[in-house]
C-alpha cells in the first residue's frame, strides 16, 4: 500500500493575548492508501487543528512545525496558493458537523455542485456537469435526485443536507477524504445511515477516510485503525479491534467503559472524573495523570514517551494490559 499522507512530530501552537498555548503537540501518524484511520478523545482534545493543519485552513495566529508533513510526498507546509487549491476538494475531500456551515443557504444543490465542479473538473462541459452533479446525487443516496436539483439548504433535513454535503466533498474524486464528526449534530437512525453511506463510499471509490468523532463507538465499525487524542496528544495508536478488546492506555479504557454497548451493567456507565488540562498550564509529567487511576508518582513528574508496543504506539508508564 502507498503512503498517502505522512504526519512526523507535529505541532501547533496559538499566540493568543494569555501567552502561546502549545494546542497539539508533537503527533505522528501516516495514511496509506484505501485505509480508514479514526481519531477520537474528548472535545477539546485537538482533532480539528490537525485536520485544519493538513488543509492549511488554520488562523493566523496559528504556528505549525513539523519534522515532516506531507501528501503524496508533497511538503504541506511550503505549498502556495494555486497548490493548496488542487490539495484542498480537489485531491482532499472535506466534511464538517454542521452542513450549515459548507452549504450556503442562498444558492441551489445544483448551483452549488455545479460550482465545485466548475473549479476542479474544468475538462467538463455544461451538460457533463449536470450528468456528474446527478450521479453524485445519486451516489450520496438523494432519492429522486432531478427534483432535489432546485432545492435549496433549508428545503433539506439534516441528513439529507449532510448527503449534499458529501456529493460535494466527493465530486473530485478526492484520494483522502477528512470527516470531521459529521454525524454529531445528527439523529440516532440518520447518523447510522450516514456512516453506512460514507463506509459504503470509501470501498467504492476505493477512498482513504480520516474519521474524526468523539465518540469511540461511532469509529469501531468503520475504520481500520483508530488514533486516540488526549490535550492534543496522541497518546495511543494502532488496528482498530486491538484498541477495542485490549485498550493499553487508561484513557482509551475510560472511553471503552463509557460506551452502552461496552458495559455489562448497564446502569452504572462509567464516566472519566475530571477535565482535560488548560493548554496554557500544562502539567509538567502526564497530561491525564490527574485524572488517571493509574497513576503513580512518576506520572507527575516525567513526560512519557511515545513508544511502541507491539504495532502500537502508546504514551504511558502504566498501561491497563
Ligand atoms: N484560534 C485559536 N486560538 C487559540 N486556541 C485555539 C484556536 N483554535 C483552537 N484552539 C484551541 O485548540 C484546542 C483544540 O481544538 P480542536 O482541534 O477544535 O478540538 P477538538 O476538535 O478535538 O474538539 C482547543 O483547546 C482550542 O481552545
Ligand atoms: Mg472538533
Amino acid at each position: 500500500m502507498k503512503k498517502l499522507l505522512e504526519v512526523k512530530n507535529l505541532s501547533i501552537r496559538f499566540e493568543t493575548k494569555k501567552g502561546v498555548a502549545h494546542a497539539v503537540r508533537d503527533i505522528s501518524f501516516d495514511v496509506f492508501e484505501g485505509e480508514t484511520l479514526g481519531v477520537v478523545g474528548e472535545s477539546g482534545c485537538g482533532k480539528s487543528i490537525t485536520n485544519m493543519a493538513i488543509l492549511g485552513l488554520l488562523p493566523e495566529n496559528a504556528i505549525v512545525t513539523a519534522d515532516k508533513l506531507e501528501f503524496e510526498g508533497e511538503d504541506l507546509l511550503s505549498l502556495n496558493d494555486k497548490s493548496w487549491q488542487k490539495i484542498r476538494g480537489g485531491k482532499v475531500g472535506m466534511i464538517f458537523q454542521d452542513p450549515m456551515s459548507s452549504l450556503n443557504p442562498c444558492y441551489t444543490v445544483e448551483y452549488q455542485l455545479n460550482e465545485v465542479l466548475k473549479i476542479h473538473r474544468p475538462e467538463l462541459n455544461k451538460a457533463q456537469r449536470t450528468d456528474k452533479v446527478l450521479s453524485l446525487l445519486r451516489d450520496v443516496g438523494i432519492p429522486a435526485p432531478k427534483e432535489r436539483l432546485s432545492a435549496y439548504p433549508h428545503e433539506l433535513s439534516g441528513g439529507m443536507s449532510q448527503r449534499v454535503m458529501i456529493a460535494m466533498a466527493i465530486a473530485c474524486d478526492p484520494k483522502l477524504l477528512i470527516a470531521d464528526e459529521p454525524t454529531t449534530a445528527l439523529d440516532v437512525t440518520v447518523q447510522g445511515q450516514i456512516l453506512d453511506l460514507l463506509a459504503g463510499l470509501q470501498k467504492s471509490k476505493g477512498m482513504s477516510v480520516i474519521f474524526v468523532s468523539h465518540d469511540l463507538s461511532v469509529v469501531r465499525d468503520i475504520t481500520d485503525k483508530i488514533q486516540v487524542m488526549y490535550a492534543g496528544e496522541v497518546i495511543e495508536s494502532g488496528q482498530t479491534d486491538k484498541v477495542i478488546t485490549s485498550p493499553l492506555h487508561p484513557y482509551t479504557k475510560g472511553l471503552l467503559d463509557s460506551i452502552p454497548s461496552f458495559n455489562d451493567d448497564k446502569s452504572e456507565l462509567f464516566s472519566i472524573p475530571g477535565i482535560v488540562p488548560d493548554l496554557l498550564a500544562r502539567p509538567k509529567g502526564c497530561q491525564f495523570a490527574k485524572r488517571c487511576f493509574n497513576r503513580s508518582e512518576k506520572c507527575d513528574e516525567q513526560w512519557p514517551k511515545i513508544e511502541q508496543r507491539e504495532e502500537r504506539t502508546l504514551r504511558c508508564f502504566h498501561p491497563v494490559s
